[in-house]
């Protein structure tokens, strides 16, 4: 039996975080064996809030660097950028003409992004879900590995699904393959540094709120001694009133490789100033050796992009296949 088919993403803005690397980039990596997996670059994604051009080209060179820096292997995956595949843009536009634009309004994301930008929200921003749904659907996944926020997106994607093949396939013959979210509750939502309330993201102006997989042991150690905790001495993963303790313990468990029953005993009898260090000297060490082979990959451009060149011809021949089947239903004029 063909394996399974994984297809996930991340945009190209800005440096990649903590919350990337555990929600998303390191289920990739772990179970990427057992899959045939496509993970894109998302840059068309990447201005749908305003953008600088100067920096694009080189922060879609960061994230492909850093995918493989984390451990993805090219003899289970393929690398590619997403406006490489010009398919990406041509479904997109075929859903958008069969998505009811109440669907796109009530997304979360859309909403919370919408409310930073006032005035200058681009169309671009509200259908952002719909070439999501374009990413995920030209290659029949099976399964797309994401953080807890993008549970959303995923749904709207499913109800596409139900409605194009209801209104353009049969039963028996569905044209769009459904897709399921796969969400590992460890790491799905890493929070803030700064207010365990709220998740670490990209977009959050205050530097002290994420760790960057590219930060030095200074960055990472300033911080961790600056974040934000309670005055209770004693660590625990359940008091609901902690968040902080919760998102620190969480970080410690996975980076460290322990089980939060392990982490519940070693560090209960903890203070901040014992458990501080220790969190630490942790994440400086399993960053190491991540940055260590990013390093290697971007002294070595023609690497990199040979990668990308393959992962272009590779993601093609799938993608344009899935199109002219959707193309087909939609009753379009081939000619030979
Ligand atoms: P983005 O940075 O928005 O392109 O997100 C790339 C991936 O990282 C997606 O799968 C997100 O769900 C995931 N992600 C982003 N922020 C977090 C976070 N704070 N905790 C867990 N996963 C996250
Ligand atoms: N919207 C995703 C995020 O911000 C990125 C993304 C774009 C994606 N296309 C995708 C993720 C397809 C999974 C599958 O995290």
């Amino acid at each position: 039996m063909s394996k399974q088919r994984i297809l996930s993403g991340v945009q190209p803005t800005g440096n990649l975080h903590l919350g990337n690397y555990l929600g998303a980039i390191r289920n990739w990596v772990e179970a990427q064996s057992e899959y045939d997996n496509f993970f894109c670059v998302v840059d068309l994604h990447a201005i749908t809030v305003p953008h600088n051009p100067a920096t694009l080209a080189q922060d879609t060179y960061t994230i492909a660097a850093l995918y493989l820096a984390c451990g993805i292997d090219l003899q289970y995956s393929t690398i590619f950028v997403q406006s490489h595949v010009c398919a990406h843009s041509e479904l997109a536009w075929l859903l958008n003409c069969i998505t009811p634009l109440n669907w796109l309004e009530r997304m979360i994301q859309f909403k919370e992004k919408a409310l930073k930008q006032g005035e200058n929200v681009s169309v671009g921003l509200l259908d952002y879900p719909v070439l999501m749904a374009a990413d995920i659907l030209l290659y029949d996944a099976d399964k797309v590995p994401v953080g807890e926020d993008q549970k959303q997106h995923l749904e709207l994607t499913r109800d596409l699904v139900i409605r194009f093949n209801d209104k353009f396939g049969s039963k028996d013959k569905p044209i769009l393959k459904m897709p399921e979210p796969l969400i590992r509750k460890e790491g799905a939502r890493v929070m803030s540094l700064t207010d365990g309330t709220n998740k670490m993201s990209k977009s959050d102006p205050n530097e002290l709120s994420r760790i960057n997989l590219l930060d030095t042991p200074d960055q990472i150690a300033k911080k961790i001694k600056r974040c934000k905790t309670d005055p209770i001495k004693g660590l625990s993963f359940d008091d609901k009133d902690r968040p902080e303790c919760n998102n620190l313990l969480t970080l410690y468990s996975i980076l460290a490789g322990k089980s939060k029953a392990e982490v519940a005993v070693e560090c209960q009898k903890f203070g901040w100033g014992q458990f501080k260090p220790l969190l630490t000297e942790t994440t400086i060490e399993s960053l190491k050796p991540i940055q260590a082979k990013y390093h290697e990959l971007m002294a070595d451009p023609s690497y990199l992009n040979s990668v990308l060149k393959q992962g272009q011809e590779k993601a093609e021949s799938v993608a344009n296949q899935t199109l002219s089947r959707v193309k087909n239903a939609l009753g379009y004029l081939t000619i030979n």
